[in-house]
């Protein structure tokens, strides 16, 4: 029988999430007229649906979501929503009921420097050129969803209190996710904890341990948080690929990623444990540029490669994405978060424009 053809689902957003998104679609369009066998629906999320709505994620919205297989998402929130006094109508919240409802665990959260961009750094070229790590975070679990949780008043005065808790199984799911990367990168795999002070990390170093005989090709070491945010300063080229759990990963992942000094240049994913996943760029809605078409659009555009890396099975795909990202790049083609006097200021439809004709000749 013939093979169902996979189902992406477009979730353009709010601010300049249906710019880049637009821009991002016609990249994965020029891919299926090279053979990848894809439908591309679209719904709404976010800020959007809740006008249209009066929810941030719809049951439509849901139900499409679970039954594609991979997720292109732009952005969600503005101020046009910061006054919704029910929270659980923020835009916000439509994100994080996919990743809820999908079971979304693992967050790969790659910082590369372009070589072309090394000016973007904050940190000397020599310490961040050739950059190229990726965070892997829990995403679903941990200090923020542990329970009990909340505001109270005890003994005349209030406290507020979270739990951090992570079982045997989460974090054996998620160091296996990180392995298996580490496997297809660079072999070297540092798993970062406070083990010397919260007991939910003592655990997770040893499922570590307890996993690292099934993968003896992957080198694996570990770090304490606040050295980890020290070195990723310091040296962040020590290191290739980087577990933890959800709120370190949450800190040390936007550290990571400033290294690069550009925003719009990351993408990120958030796969489930049937490989399904959801694609976004790093950033927000950028509501300061939205609608102006000055977005960057490489970072929704990178986003695609994940997805046909890690939903789709299509390495080679993802590689020419990259390929022509890497080309407009040499040819000096800049949006205005990236660009710097010598190179070419373009707009956000002129930058998709530029990927689909390198895409097309790579
Ligand atoms: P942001 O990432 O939207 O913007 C920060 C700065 O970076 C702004 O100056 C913006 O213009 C610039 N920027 C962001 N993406 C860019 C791109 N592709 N090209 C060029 N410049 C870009 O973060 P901010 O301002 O903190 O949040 C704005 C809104 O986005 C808020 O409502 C926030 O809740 C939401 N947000 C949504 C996220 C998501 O959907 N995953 C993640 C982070 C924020
Ligand atoms: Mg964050």
């Amino acid at each position: 029988p013939r093979r169902m053809s996979r189902k992406i689902l477009v979730l353009p957003g709010d601010g300049i999430g249906p710019e880049i998104t637009r821009e991002a679609v016609k990249v994965l369009e020029a891919c299926q007229e090279r053979g990848l066998d894809v439908t591309v629906d679209e719904a709404l999320v976010g800020g959007a649906a809740y006008d249209a709505h009066g929810e941030p994620l719809p049951e439509t919205t849901l139900a499409k979501a679970k039954a594609s297989d991979a997720i292109l998402l732009g952005a969600v929130g503005g101020p046009k929503w910061d006054k919704i006094e029910d929270l659980a109508k923020r835009p916000e919240k439509g994100l994080l009921g996919l990743r809820k409802h999908l079971g979304l665990f693992g967050n790969l959260r790659p910082a590369i420097l372009y070589p072309q961009l090394a000016e973007a750094s904050s940190l000397k070229p020599e310490v961040v050129s050739g950059l190229d790590i990726m965070i892997v975070r829990e995403l679903t679990g941990g200090i923020y969803f542990g329970q009990p949780r909340g505001i109270e008043e005890r003994n005349g005065q209030r406290v507020g209190f979270n739990t951090y808790i992570y079982s045997e199984a989460e974090i054996e799911r998620i160091g296996r996710v990180a392995f298996e990367m580490a496997r297809k990168r660079n072999k070297k795999l540092c798993s970062v904890d406070k083990a010397n002070v919260l007991e939910v990390t003592i655990l997770w170093r040893e499922i570590m341990e307890r996993l690292a005989p099934e993968y003896p090709d992957v080198e694996l070491s570990h770090m304490y948080v606040d050295n980890a945010a020290m070195q990723l300063v310091r040296a962040p080229k020590q290191f290739d690929v980087i577990v933890t759990g959800n709120m370190f990963g949450d800190i040390l992942s936007d550290a990571a990623a400033m290294l690069t000094g550009s925003i719009g240049m990351l993408p990120s994913a958030s796969l489930n444990e049937s490989g399904q996943g959801m694609y976004e760029p790093c950033h927000g809605s950028a509501p300061d540029i939205a609608g102006q078409n000055l977005a960057n659009p490489l970072a929704t555009i990178l986003s695609v490669a994940m997805m046909l890396r890690y939903s789709l099975d299509e390495p080679e795909l993802a590689e020419r994405i990259e390929g022509a990202v890497g080309k407009v790049l040499d040819d000096g083609l800049r949006t205005a978060d990236i660009a710097y006097p010598g190179t070419r200021r373009v707009s956000t439809s002129e930058m998709g424009d530029a990927v689909l004709a390198a895409f097309r000749h790579v």
